[in-house]
């Protein structure tokens, strides 16, 4: 397979410049300008388009076992639509069940994605339990390509740790130069508030983001953060949300500890009034961390412009509106958490944060694809345009213009979140290893082509 994209308008996180790429083997292997195309190449005239890397998303939920029922996506509808939002790789947390052992669930996250991925993959290993067996495990686990685990400070008796249980998961970690990715939010003050809230009759979608305030996001990453400056692990907090969290991984920063900050498309774009939209409308907005007060969305913009927040991931969990959102109408506790966003994560990056100002071409490159290539070790394989790297390009047309409809959405849920939201910009050509996958909106690629993407952690 052999592919030529000609006047490339190539923009790395470090670099911008006119030329043509050749792709071959699946690899970038020349650019230069005024490259002649090979005999039986597939040329792509890319000119009044921009060809970025392909993108990463840091963190997924393609199969979730998830509070009494499954997320709605499998890997073939989940990774068709992120190809189509210009994904090209997506990093999917395992996340088995306190009752299963490590080697269980990654057998089974294995399983399902193999011969159905579009998009190649990479895992975060979920630690729900810690003993001597699980940590053996662990470290096969890790032999075996998967170079970061998972905790959870939250979701008390389902995926949570103990604090036992994160000393160890941390000092195993440093051990081997892991990354732990953590969810922050203490999982006590959580149990308490909802309570305290369904004993007041609060039972509606209003409730969970009161339930779960920014100081209990705070708390968890200064929880979390003390743990890793006493072992030395190097940590990733995922979904922050807020100023006080942001500001809790900044003190843990200047202390020394080697911390990177994620935040979500949702939190950029959605505040917490989507939550408390009234006929239980709300519950397609309940995530945790919950939707925040619109102030915070500045904070982030922000933190991604001066590089204190590294990425921007989706935390694609798409929970039906209807036949799965209802487990919890009269009790919010009970409402699947998520909000699906992988298709869209980058045309609304682009549209809210590049055409506006807020992030250059580079950064937005950077927070969507390099930083995580580069923190996850997938760096230069994945997130640069370079020769060398695998050959994951998004051309990207900025002159397109479009609504955003669940009507017209490749993800496998019956609403989309950001419905009606407008876009200024749409990948129109992805390639996977050089292999075309989408053609203006559309996926062409090979089902099941998608490859587990093994690392060899570097954080030591
Ligand atoms: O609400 C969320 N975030 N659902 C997915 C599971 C998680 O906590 O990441
Ligand atoms: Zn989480
Ligand atoms: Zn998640």
């Amino acid at each position: 397979m052999t592919l030529l994209i000609t006047n490339a308008d190539i923009v790395n996180a470090d670099s911008r410049f006119t030329a043509d790429i050749l792709c071959e083997g699946g690899s970038i292997t020349r650019i230069d300008r005024g490259i002649a195309p090979p005999s039986g190449a597939e040329v792509i005239d890319a000119t009044g388009k921009h060809v970025f890397p392909g993108f990463i998303d840091p963190h997924t939920h393609i199969y979730l076992p998830f509070m009494g029922t499954f997320s709605k996506d499998d890997y073939e509808t989940g990774t068709k639509a992120a190809l189509v939002g210009g994904t090209t790789t997506i990093f999917e947390m395992v996340c088995p069940s306190r009752s299963m052992s490590p080697a269980e669930g990654f057998a089974l996250w294995r399983a399902q994605a193999e011969g159905k991925a579009c998009c190649d993959y990479a895992f975060h290993m979920g630690v729900t339990r810690f003993d001597a067996d699980a940590a053996a495990q662990l470290r096969e686990i890790v032999a075996a390509g998967v170079g970061s685990f998972k905790v959870f400070l939250a979701y008390k008796g389902a995926f949570g740790v103990d604090d036992a249980e994160l000393w160890q998961t941390l000092s195993l970690a440093k051990e081997l130069g892991v990354i732990v990715t953590a969810h922050c939010e203490n999982e006590t003050l959580v149990a308490e508030l909802q309570k305290q809230l369904l004993a007041d009759g609060r039972t509606g979608t209003d409730a969970h983001h009161d339930s779960r305030p920014p100081a209990v996001e705070a708390e968890g990453v200064h929880h979390l953060t003390t743990f890793a400056q006493l072992t030395g692990a190097h940590v990733y907090i995922v979904h922050l949300s807020c100023r006080e969290a942001l500001e809790a991984a900044i003190a843990a920063r200047s202390r020394g500890v080697k911390v990177f900050v994620e935040t979500l498309i949702q939190y950029l774009l959605l505040d917490k009034t989507w939550a408390e939209r009234p006929a239980f409308e709300g519950a397609k907005y309940v995530m945790s961390p919950p939707l925040r007060d619109a102030s915070n969305q500045e904070v982030l913009w922000n933190g991604l412009a001066s590089g204190l927040v590294s990425t921007v991931g989706t935390d694609h969990a798409p929970f039906d509106f209807v036949g799965q959102k209802p487990m919890g109408k009269d009790d919010f506790t009970k409402i699947p958490n998520g909000i699906p966003a992988i298709e869209d994560r980058i045309n609304l990056l682009w549209t809210r944060g590049v055409k506006t100002g807020r992030l250059s071409l580079e950064q937005f490159v950077a927070v969507a694809s390099t930083n995580a290539a580069k923190i996850f070790d997938l760096w230069p394989r994945k997130g640069v345009i370079q020769p060398g790297a695998d050959a994951d390009l998004v051309v990207y047309d900025p002159s397109y213009r479009g609504t955003i409809s669940a009507r017209t959405q490749t993800q496998a849920v019956d609403y989309n979140a950001f419905e009606g939201m407008a876009i200024e910009g749409r990948p129109s050509v992805v390639t996977v290893r050089g292999e075309v996958a989408v053609r203006d909106g559309r996926f062409c690629g090979t089902v099941g082509r998608g490859r587990f993407l093994e690392r060899t952690p570097m954080h030591r």
